[in-house]
């Protein structure tokens, strides 16, 4: 079964490009199909779930065309199936966009109920009560189904119980074409939900306060064409940055806006590291002892939950004790009992991990329980001397484009192995 194999132990230097961002490109996809003009994609991130976003497009009768390896062209003149299904879209969580666009575009649709990372219970009711909202009918179909259909879309005031990047897209999506105006309170802020509104308008779309708590609508009849690039990748850039404090490296991530990355450089700051920061690139630069802090995942602005894990690690190298609360998610705390295994001192007490620093972390084979916590265990494994492998690695394939040649170019000694006999000659060649 393929797996990382990882020799760590040396420091991570050099710059990184950053790719587009994953959770803008998965909505912005599923958008792209509510005109029925072509639109033209750029910096789609070349990773598993946008691969699965873009089968899920043709399935319905949608045509894509791959103009390099991260532009595509869609067209959806010719979608002629509001049913979204199917083994590949069972197991991403962004197949629920298609329920938004669709419903935009239709006035019905069907998708299979979201899969996505096993990090907590992960309900749709807040997608659902929007759509209601909308005058949408909601019906949870069977085989996993769930369906929502309306005679007319009818503007709506909406209020989100809980702050949800997915809802507050997804209804965003059915909010641009019905008639009359929408407010959704307290709205989530995220890059990502400002970069969807943005992708909207240029279409023709009226989104006002998308960044903010409060998102407008004005609906429009219709959809045009656009040709729209996607922001950087403010998690995949993070990985990098916290992988520099984990390997006492010096890492400069290029093609970012280091807005966007706030909330984590001020968290690097703050356990020792040193942190430039340029109009699109952000350099981090270790530390030989880093420093003990707490950490409690927000909403954007806040700390990032999907950046928890990573941040984890490091405080795991840190010296005294730090606490890490997850606010967000119920169950984003299983990479710790792959992490003991290298030696690091974590005791999870309900949605918080109390974090005994430990001055390095031992070689180990190690399983990816999800994407950003398997992406954590890879920067564990290069700072510790010596042989690890990491599996279940397609978690860590569905987010992070060219994951293993990135830190190879920033020095780190990894390889995609699919057997024991590449694994050995992995070993062999580090070894001589
Ligand atoms: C998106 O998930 C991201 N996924 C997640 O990234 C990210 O962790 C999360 O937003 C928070 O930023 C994609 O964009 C594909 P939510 P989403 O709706 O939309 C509760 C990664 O690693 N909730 O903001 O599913 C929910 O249970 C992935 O790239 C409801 O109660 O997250 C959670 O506790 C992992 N009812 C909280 O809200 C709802 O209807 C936040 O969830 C919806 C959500």
């Amino acid at each position: 079964m393929e797996q990382y194999a990882i020799h760590g132990g040396q420091p991570l230097i050099g710059e990184v490009e950053i790719g587009g961002a994953k959770n803008a490109a998965l909505a912005i996809l599923a958008a792209a199909i509510m005109t029925d003009d072509v639109v033209t994609i750029e910096n789609v991130p070349d990773v598993r779930d946008t691969k699965v976003m873009l089968e899920a497009i043709e399935s319905i009768g949608g045509r894509v065309e791959h103009i390099d390896r991260h532009t595509v062209k869609i067209d959806a003149s010719k979608i002629n199936d509001f049913i979204v299904d199917g083994e590949a879209v069972k197991k991403i969580r962004a197949s629920y966009y298609f329920l938004g666009a669709l419903l935009g575009k239709k006035n019905k649709a069907c998708v299979v109920l979201p899969g996505g990372c096993n990090i907590g219970q992960r309900p749709i009711d807040m997608h659902l009560k929007g759509f209601r909202a909308l005058g949408a009918k909601n019906e949870i179909i069977g085989n996993g189904r769930v369906e929502t259909v309306a005679e007319k879309l009818t503007g709506a005031h909406i209020y989100m119980d809980v702050v949800t990047v997915g809802a507050t897209m997804n209804v965003m999506m059915a909010a641009v074409l019905a008639e009359g105006k929408t407010i959704i309170e307290n709205a989530a802020k995220e890059p990502h939900i400002v970069d969807l509104a943005n992708f909207l308008n240029s279409m023709g779309a009226k989104v006002k306060g998308a960044g903010t708590d409060v998102i407008r609508i004005t609906g429009v009849e219709s959809l045009h064409g656009s040709t729209y690039a996607i922001i950087p990748d403010q998690i995949e850039a993070g990985t990098y940055m916290m992988a520099a404090a984990i390997t006492n490296g010096n890492v400069t991530v290029k093609n970012v806006i280091p807005r966007h990355l706030e909330s984590i450089s001020a968290k690097l700051s703050e356990i020792g590291c040193k942190v430039i920061e340029s109009d699109d690139s952000v350099q981090v630069i270790g530390t030989s002892q880093l420093t003990r802090t707490h950490i409690k995942t927000l909403p954007y602005p806040g700390f990032p939950t999907d950046m928890q894990p990573q941040m984890a690690v490091a405080l795991a190298l840190s010296d005294g004790t730090s606490i890490v609360t997850e606010s967000i998610f119920e169950n984003r705390f299983k990479y710790v009992g792959e992490l003991l295994k290298m030696g690091a001192d974590i005791n999870v007490q309900g949605n918080s991990a109390i974090i005994e620093g430990v001055s390095c972390f031992k070689p180990a084979p190690v399983v990816a329980p999800d994407l950003r916590a398997g992406a954590a265990l890879v920067l564990a494994a290069l700072a510790a001397d010596g042989f690890s492998t990491v599996e279940d690695i397609r978690f860590i394939e569905r987010g992070y484009e060219d994951f293993p040649e990135k830190l190879r170019a920033l020095g780190g000694n990894i390889s995609k192995v699919d057997s024991e006999e590449e694994l050995n000659r992995f070993k062999f060649r580090v070894v001589s």
